[in-house]
């Protein structure tokens, strides 16, 4: 990847810019229009939004507002947990479009994977979210379709389905690199994005991250994103500060050397949410 908006390939053969717009935790009105416009003006393609963020009206503004015109534009929302099974999640996706003012998706996932605390039947449950999801991918209401929080035994059911996962949509940052479910993703060709690629702020002040990052002349939350890229997964950098918006997109002058992309991938956990699929009641 040699710039912002190279693009890495899905199963399907649909392109994702290689650097998505993160969203989570924006608030909405101003600060999200305002800073979608932004990223957008830096020259970010890829924007993720979710119902749950509560700020689609705000992304779409800012979407419809930048003078990009949206096919140029890559476009992913995610189906809330209220919403799981066939017919609330087809409903959920036409709340969605209607909220960001769009007619299509370029990618719709599954925010988490109902578990096996919570549900009895959470295969099937997942399975009746993902008929509705294939159902709105062959209308072409949605490019692509995949999943964000699923773990290997979350996916097997939906491996064997006739239209498959193109994404999965992890938590994934130096300390938290989901290994397991990374090897099963790149196995089944399931792309991998990266939410809280700088562990949602918390990895900044790290000392070996700071060290190696100042050897590169660049920042922390720019060796992050950057380690995503080697590691060919999709990163999603969140900001609403436009320098570090811009800041977030200036990864492609430099190469992390084989030796400190080691260090970074030993590191410890200590910066995680420490929200695990199985675990979680929400
Ligand atoms: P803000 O939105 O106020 O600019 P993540 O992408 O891992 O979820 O991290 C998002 C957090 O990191 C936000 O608090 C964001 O702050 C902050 N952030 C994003 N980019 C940078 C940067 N380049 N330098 C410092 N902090 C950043």
């Amino acid at each position: 990847m040699y710039k912002l908006n190279d693009a890495y390939i899905m199963s399907n053969g649909t392109a994702v810019p290689c650097i998505g717009f993160g969203t989570w935790q924006t608030p909405e009105g101003q600060t999200a229009e305002e800073s979608v416009k932004t990223a957008i003006k830096y020259g970010y393609r890829h924007i993720d939004s979710a119902a749950l963020y509560e700020n689609e009206a705000g992304v779409g503004k800012g979407i419809a507002g930048s003078g990009i015109s949206r096919k140029e534009l890559f476009v992913t929302s995610k189906v809330w947990n209220t919403e799981r099974g066939y017919k609330k999640t087809m409903a959920a996706f036409q709340r969605t479009l209607d909220n960001l003012g769009l007619d299509y998706l370029d990618l719709y996932l599954i925010h988490w994977p109902a578990n096996k605390k919570q549900f009895a039947d959470w295969e099937e449950i997942n399975l009746g979210t993902w008929r509705a999801m294939t159902e709105i991918y062959k209308s072409g209401r949605a490019k692509a379709i995949g999943v964000s929080n699923f773990m290997p035994h979350h996916l097997e059911a939906l491996m064997q389905t006739e239209i498959k996962p193109m994404v999965n949509q992890i938590e994934f940052h130096p300390g938290f690199m989901q290994q397991e479910t990374v090897n099963y993703c790149k196995k089944n060709i399931i792309l991998v994005e990266a939410y809280s690629p700088l562990g949602t702020g918390r990895m900044l002040n790290n000392k070996t991250l700071k060290e190696i990052a100042a050897k590169y002349d660049k920042s922390v939350a720019q060796l992050c994103i950057k380690w995503c890229l080697q590691h060919d997964i999709i990163p999603l950098p969140k900001s609403v500060t436009a320098s570090r918006i811009e800041e977030n997109s200036k990864v492609f002058d430099f190469e992390i050397t084989d030796g400190d992309m080691e260090i970074i991938n030993s590191m410890e956990d200590f910066g995680s949410s420490g929200k695990n699929p199985d675990e979680v009641d929400f």
